[in-house]
């Protein structure tokens, strides 16, 4: 294709062109974050104390192909399982295991992907299982403040850093981290296309304005503590707080519209407790 400047339109070339989506596309991504969404809460009454990461994996899997559709995790880079379940200390990509028993007071992160007709959608939420220790909880809420926070941020016209600034600082005033190492990404045909989105503000960070047409996912991990991490050794996958502390985590994915931002995973159940999830210019998916 050639660049505005070669065209001789006389306009500068604009580096977010590639980055909107057509609305066929758009529809794929609506379709996509729709079907992620009924998954969650499908996955939700499960997600109890006494049971397995891997029978959690196995029904997500299950749900998906059952209804004719993809799980991206699985094989995504040599990752085995379907989806990833991090629990405690474990910031992201756990990997589930039938050996794996979830235990009251624990905090566990469920993170889905799916494929639907070659689009993604991506989401994730933290559950809370029976009683959790203040701590915990004031992490687990913090870090869906961080999400909503995020979300409300989003409006074409913004640099995509509004989302770090509307994150960082707040997560820090209440005494928690945001982690550097993994971010929100460009999302559409590919699991992870394009671009980045920081929910710290990075200096490697290009600017890039956010544009109607334009999908993302924004994804927060928090941690109590420091925000450093390391990856296990031996799975190459599991990531933890570096300092033991407890991490929650937090995604959608979203649509930037004319007007703000549209939630294209939000899940039937979110839809219903609409009052405190609802934030200005926030539309919702009506494939939900
Ligand atoms: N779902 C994760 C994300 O939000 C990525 C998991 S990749 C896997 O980007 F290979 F670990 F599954
Ligand atoms: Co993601
Ligand atoms: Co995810």
């Amino acid at each position: 294709m050639l660049s505005d400047q070669q065209s001789g339109s006389g306009k500068p070339p604009d580096i977010n062109d590639n980055l909107v989506k057509k609305p066929a596309e758009i529809d794929g991504m609506r379709r996509a974050g729709g079907f992620n969404g009924r998954l969650l809460d499908f996955i939700r009454p499960y997600v109890q104390a006494g049971t397995t990461t891997g029978r959690l994996d196995d029904l997500v899997r299950q749900y998906t192909l059952d209804h004719g559709h993809t799980p991206a995790c699985l094989g995504y880079h040599g990752f085995p399982k379907s989806c990833c379940i991090s629990i405690n200390n474990v910031v992201c990509h756990g990997i589930p295991s039938g050996h794996e028993y979830l235990r009251d007071g624990d905090i566990v992160n469920v993170d889905l992907t799916t494929i639907v007709d070659g689009y993604y959608g991506d989401s994730s939420e933290t559950f809370m299982l029976g009683e959790v220790a203040p701590q915990a909880r004031d992490l687990v809420e913090v870090t869906a403040c961080a999400l909503l926070r995020g979300v409300a941020a989003v409006k074409p016209g913004r640099p995509l850093y509004a989302v770090a600034d509307a994150i960082e600082p707040w997560v820090r005033s209440r005494g928690c981290s945001v982690v550097h190492q993994y971010t929100g990404h460009g999302i559409g045909r590919m699991f992870h296309e394009h671009f980045t989105v920081y929910h710290h503000r990075d200096s490697d960070e290009q600017p890039i304005l956010m544009k109607p047409g334009m999908t993302f996912t924004i994804e927060p991990m928090i941690n109590r503590g420091d925000w450093k991490v390391v990856t296990d050794k031996k799975d190459k996958w599991t990531v933890r707080t570096a300092d033991g502390s407890l991490s929650a985590q937090f995604e959608h994915t979203v649509l930037v519209t004319e007007s703000g931002v549209e939630v294209l995973t939000l899940t039937p159940s979110q839809k219903q407790a609409g009052a405190i999830l609802m934030v200005p210019g926030m539309e919702l998916n009506s494939d939900v």
